[in-house]
């Protein structure tokens, strides 16, 4: 089935939220359905949307992978909390670390994410819960990216042929599949999200994996995780689209007290970007960047090499996996 954009310009956000209930709750009909929120601003606008259409028959899940950003978990569940959407902790850890257990080949990876997330996770909670459906908050660009074949997005599985009944035992139900990002944060700001989530700058599906080149373990995660918040800390106000770290695979020499110190290299980076298609980074002043590299090789253990990065995607893309 073709997708057809749904431009931002032509949303009207109140009919569209009726439309969606509708198809959402007719879809749904009697039985129950399940959501994975991750607390990013496309899976929250799907939470509010079903929670609207299906009351109690919606149960929301956040799977902790491991590869959530610093107390991520606690910080979702706790506005919703806030919105009366009662969210259930699903801790898979484990699964997702030993399925990218000697893994380097990024498309490996983002497959090994996706196989734990739809046929382990999300395929135990169906048959625990007895629900059909699965909702999700799968966009326009996902799809297209995924098409045109830049990278497999970890959501995107009806478009590559994948038959999700028959493969994990549900169906999906995608109702942002024609919007880009820049509709979806209108979307969720009407539907009563606080701009703590409706402005959140977007986070990938496979999350910090999607930063580490190379193998993945809770070791290199633990790395990568502070020197993400060290940026988040400085660049929230930056008015940028995105901003992350990345641990590069590589080690490099370094010097610390007068010795050698043969140590990991984290690349930043910062983009300027409507809707993720194409992007270019930020021009930031360079006292910024001189303070996120003295207090990355001071509070991250092991980190010798800060970088910036200056290519516009295309042809980088915006994550570094
Ligand atoms: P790339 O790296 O492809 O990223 O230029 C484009 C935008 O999408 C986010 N991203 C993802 N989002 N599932 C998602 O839901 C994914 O697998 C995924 N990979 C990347 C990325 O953060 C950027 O905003």
């Amino acid at each position: 089935m073709e997708i057809k954009e749904l431009l931002t310009e032509d949303l009207n956000v109140k009919s569209f939220i009726e439309e969606k209930t509708n198809e959402i709750s007719t879809t749904v009909g009697s039985g129950l359905a399940i959501n994975a929120l991750s607390g990013g601003v496309d899976s929250s606008a799907v939470t509010m949307l079903a929670h609207k259409a299906l009351g109690t028959k919606l149960k929301t899940y956040f799977v902790e992978n491991g590869l959530m950003r610093e107390k991520e978990a606690q910080r979702v569940i706790s506005w919703f909390k806030e919105l009366n959407v009662p969210v259930e902790l699903v801790d898979a850890k484990d699964q997702f670390f030993d399925s990218l257990q000697g893994l380097v080949d990024p498309e490996e990876k983002r497959e090994a994410i996706t196989r734990v997330f739809y046929k382990e996770v999300f395929g135990n909670l169906v048959k625990r819960s007895g629900a059909k459906y699965l909702l999700q908050g799968t966009n326009y660009t996902d799809v297209e990216e995924t098409v045109a074949g830049v990278k497999r997005q970890h959501n995107i599985l009806e478009q590559l042929g994948i038959d999700t009944q028959e493969k994990y035992g549900y169906k999906l139900i995608e109702p942002l599949i024609q919007l880009r990002k820049s509709a979806i944060r209108q979307l969720a700001k009407a539907l009563g999200l606080p701009k703590e989530i409706y402005d959140r700058p977007p986070f990938p599906g496979p999350a910090l994996a999607a930063r580490v080149i190379g193998e993945v373990t809770p070791q290199r995660i633990v790395t990568v995780r502070k020197a993400t918040s060290i940026v988040e800390e400085e660049l929230s106000g930056s008015g940028a689209f995105q901003y992350l770290a990345i641990l590069h695979q590589d080690k490099v020499t370094g010097t610390r007290e007068g010795k050698r110190d043969y140590g990991l290299q984290i690349e930043i980076r910062c983009w300027e970007s409507i809707d993720a298609k194409e992007g270019s980074p930020t021009r930031l002043a360079h006292d910024i960047l001189e303070k996120l590299a003295e207090r990355i090789t001071g509070e991250v253990t092991g980190v010798v090499s800060v970088t910036y990065n200056i290519t516009k995607k295309p042809p980088s893309t915006i994550e570094a996996v």
